[in-house]
C-alpha cells in the first residue's frame, strides 16, 4: 500500500546550483527559492557552508541567507544548509539557522575527493559538528553518498553503506538520506538497501531517498522506495544538479517528474505543480540551457 502523503525535500538551490559552471547571481538564487517556497515546497535546501574555494558557486552562502531572513522571515532559518565541519557550523549559527545536514561518504574515495578526509577520518570531523549543533538546538539531517555505486570503486557493498550511515546517523542525525550520487541504481537495489537498512534497525520512517537521474532510473527508483515505505524524496526543481566532485553525477531526479508521478497514484505532497514548472521555465532561461525534465518539457511548450 501507499503512503497517503509525502515529504518533498527540495535540494535545487544546492545540489543544483552547486554544480553549475558559470556563476549564479545571489539575486537571482533568492528569487528561486523564494519561487519554490511560493510553489509550496515545503522543505527547500538553500545552500552549503563548505569551504568557498572546494565549491566556489555557492561562496556567497551567508549572502544569500541574508536576503532569504530579510525577504522571507523566520522561515528561511528553517531552510536546511549543508554544513561539513565545526567552520560551517559557526557560519550557520552566525545566521541562525535551524537546520543542518552534514554529508559522509559510504566510500574511501569519495570521503578523499568530497572532504579531503579518509573514511573513517570522516566521522572525527562529523561527531563535534553534530553534538554543538543538537546542543545549540538544531535538527541535523546526515546524507550518505555513493550508496549505489562509486565512480572510482564500482559496486559498494550494501554492508558497507549501512555501516557508514548507521554510524552518521547514531551522531545524532534525525533523518538519514541515501545518495545514488551518480545515478546508476536500479530498482531491486533499492529494495536491498532499504532492507539492510531496516535490519539494522533504521526504518522507512527515518530514510530518505537522493536520486540523481543520470541513468534514467531516479523515478523508478523513487517509485520503488514509496511501495517500500519510504515517505521522504529529495528532488531538485527543473532537474537541475550534479556534484562537483564525482564528474559522472547529472542532475537531481526532477521535482516535476516525482510531482507527476504522486499526483497520478494520488499521494499528497502540497506542491503547485503549475508554479514550479513555471520557475523551473524561468530558471533555464536564467541558465540559459532548457531543463532536462520530461515533464517540464511537456507542460512548458
Ligand atoms: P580542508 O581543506 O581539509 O579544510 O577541506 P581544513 O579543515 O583543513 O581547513 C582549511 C582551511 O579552510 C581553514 O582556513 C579553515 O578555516 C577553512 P585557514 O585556517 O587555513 O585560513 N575552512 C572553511 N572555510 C569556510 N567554510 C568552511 C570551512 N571549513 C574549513 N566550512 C572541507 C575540508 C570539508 C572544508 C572541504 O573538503 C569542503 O568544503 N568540501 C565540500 C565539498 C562539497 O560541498 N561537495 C558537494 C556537496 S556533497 C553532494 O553534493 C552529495 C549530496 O548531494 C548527496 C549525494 O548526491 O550523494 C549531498
Ligand atoms: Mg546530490
Amino acid at each position: 500500500s501507499l503512503p497517503e502523503r509525502v515529504t518533498i525535500y527540495e535540494v535545487g538551490p544546492r545540489d543544483g546550483l552547486q554544480n553549475e559552471k558559470t556563476i549564479v547571481p545571489v539575486r537571482t538564487k533568492a528569487d528561486f527559492v523564494a519561487r519554490l517556497v511560493a510553489a509550496g515546497c515545503p522543505v527547500v535546501e538553500a545552500t552549503s557552508f563548505v569551504h568557498p574555494a572546494w565549491v566556489p558557486q555557492l561562496a556567497d552562502a551567508a549572502e544569500l541567507m541574508g536576503l532569504l531572513v530579510d525577504e522571507l522571515g523566520e522561515a528561511a532559518l528553517e531552510m536546511p544548509v549543508l554544513v561539513p565541519n565545526e567552520r560551517g557550523l559557526d557560519r550557520a549559527l552566525e545566521i541562525g539557522s535551524r537546520h543542518i545536514a552534514i554529508f559522509g561518504s559510504a566510500t574511501e574515495t569519495f570521503a578523499q575527493r568530497n572532504l579531503n578526509r579518509s573514511l573513517d577520518e570522516q566521522f572525527a570531523m562529523f561527531e563535534p559538528t553534530v553534538t554543538r549543533a543538537r546542543d545549540a538546538g538544531l535538527d541535523v539531517r546526515a546524507y550518505v553518498s555513493m550508496c549505489f555505486g562509486d565512480p572510482w570503486e564500482g559496486d559498494v557493498p550494501v554492508d558497507q553503506v549501512v555501516a557508514v550511515g548507521r554510524r552518521l546517523f547514531e551522531l545524532g542525525a534525525s533523518q538519514l538520506s541515501l545518495g545514488d550520487t551518480i545515478g546508476v541504481g536500479t530498482p531491486g537495489h533499492v529494495v536491498a538497501l532499504l532492507d539492510a537498512f531496516n535490519a539494522a534497525g533504521l526504518g522507512d520512517d527515518v530514510l530518505a531517498l537522493h536520486f540523481h537521474d543520470t541513468y534514467g532510473q531516479a523515478l523508478a527508483n523513487a517509485a520503488t522506495a514509496l511501495r517500500h515505505g519510504v515517505t521522504t524524496f529529495d528532488a531538485s526543481a527543473g532537474g537541475l544538479g550534479g556534484c562537483p566532485y564525482a564528474q559522472s553525477a547529472t542532475g537531481n531526479l526532477a521535482t516535476e517528474d516525482l510531482v507527476w508521478m504522486l499526483d497520478g497514484l494520488g499521494v499528497e505532497h502540497g506542491v503547485d505543480l503549475e508554479q514550479l514548472v513555471g520557475t523551473s521555465l524561468w530558471m533555464a532561461d536564467e541558465l540559459g540551457r532548457p531543463s532536462p525534465s520530461r515533464v517540464v518539457k511537456a507542460l512548458g511548450g
